[in-house]
């Protein structure tokens, strides 16, 4: 799948976020391995620390459905700069794909591309415990 795909999949999903406490959608789409791909949106509730990232959400829902290797994963919000995830989506994809591609977007569907390492460096891993 190309990544100009999995950004418009990722900006289809941010139509279901579930923000009334932030007015913030985020969409993701997280390419597998094997070719699939499952897609999230940011979920908020009123206890404001229950939320959870569109990008964990996509990874809950690939992981339970028992994919466990990840090729690309695309965010994107309507921001002029670039989504990019958060510390905690980050520390929980590299639990599954140290050398995920990871494509942050934008309002006017322009998007960067980085690797996970690259925008968590030095990470902790199993390896670390
Ligand atoms: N959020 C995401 O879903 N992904 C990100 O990469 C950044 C932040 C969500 C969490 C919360 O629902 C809202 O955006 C504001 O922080």
């Amino acid at each position: 799948m190309d990544d100009m795909t999995l950004l418009r999949m990722a900006h289809d999903a941010m139509k279901n976020a579930y923000v009334p406490y932030s007015n913030f959608p985020v969409g993701a789409a997280l390419l597998c391995e094997d070719g699939s791909v499952y897609t999230g949106c940011n979920v908020e509730g009123a206890s404001y620390g229950n939320a959870i990232c569109a990008e964990r959400t996509a990874l809950c829902k690939a992981v339970s459905e028992g994919k466990r290797r990840f090729d690309t994963l695309a965010v994107t919000a309507n921001t002029e700069d670039f989504c990019t995830p958060c510390g905690i989506c980050r520390q929980m994809l590299y639990e599954f794909s140290p050398d995920l591609r990871v494509l942050c977007g934008s309002r006017d569907g322009s998007h960067t591309v980085h690797s996970l390492k690259e925008l968590l460096p030095c990470a902790f891993s199993a390896k670390d415990l």
